[in-house]
């Protein structure tokens, strides 16, 4: 399957599936070495939930835990605008060393979110790991700890990630043909 169509586009393959799981391999190689104590993992859904998975079966660091969450946006009082809240968070993380799992970084605005609530828990330590990460989209200042691939501004597919919700069940990593 080198092309896929979903909806009115079509899509070629940019990463293969034996590529993702060397690039999973590696990632998971430096967590485990990087000194992190009783990590708790946390999946940012849904486009993470592959990822997540591979990466899990390679830590083999002691007391090791993951949560799953979504970050959602609602329409809070007029005063404050949109707010931002982490759903699925059901316990208490205060003082944990987190490790985030995103499947895609683009601006960095959702990951930038994200570590403003996590702070907000009083944990101890956040660092972050992402698939892929698109250095010329990227608007913040925040460190990312674990990078799998940098890519180029194409939208990809696949692998967990998904034009119109669509696509996530893809093994392969697609991106939008010209
Ligand atoms: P950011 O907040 O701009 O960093 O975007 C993060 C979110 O946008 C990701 O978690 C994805 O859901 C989505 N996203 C960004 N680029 C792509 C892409 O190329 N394909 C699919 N989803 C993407
Ligand atoms: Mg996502």
């Amino acid at each position: 399957m080198n092309e896929v169509n979903l909806k009115d586009k079509t899509f070629e393959v940019f990463i293969s599936d034996t590529e993702i799981a060397e690039i999973v391999h590696s990632i998971s190689n430096q967590i485990n070495n990087s000194g992190v104590k009783d990590p708790l993992f946390i999946s940012v859904l849904n486009g993470s939930f592959m990822f997540s998975s591979d990466i899990m079966k390679n830590i083999t660091i002691p007391n090791t835990e993951i949560s799953f969450i979504k970050l959602s946006s609602y329409l809070g009082t007029e005063s404050t605008g949109s707010v931002d809240e982490l759903i699925g968070l059901g316990k208490d993380i205060k003082n944990r060393n987190i490790i985030i799992l995103e499947d895609i970084i683009d601006t960095g605005i959702t990951l930038e979110k994200i570590i403003s609530l996590l702070k907000k828990e009083e944990v101890a330590d956040i660092k972050v790991a992402t698939l892929l990460f698109k250095p010329d989209a990227y608007t913040k200042d925040i460190h990312i700890d674990f990078i799998g691939k940098s890519i180029p501004n194409d939208f990809v597919v696949g692998y967990g990630l998904d034009f119109d919700e669509i696509g996530r069940n893809l093994p392969h990593i697609y991106k939008l043909k010209n």
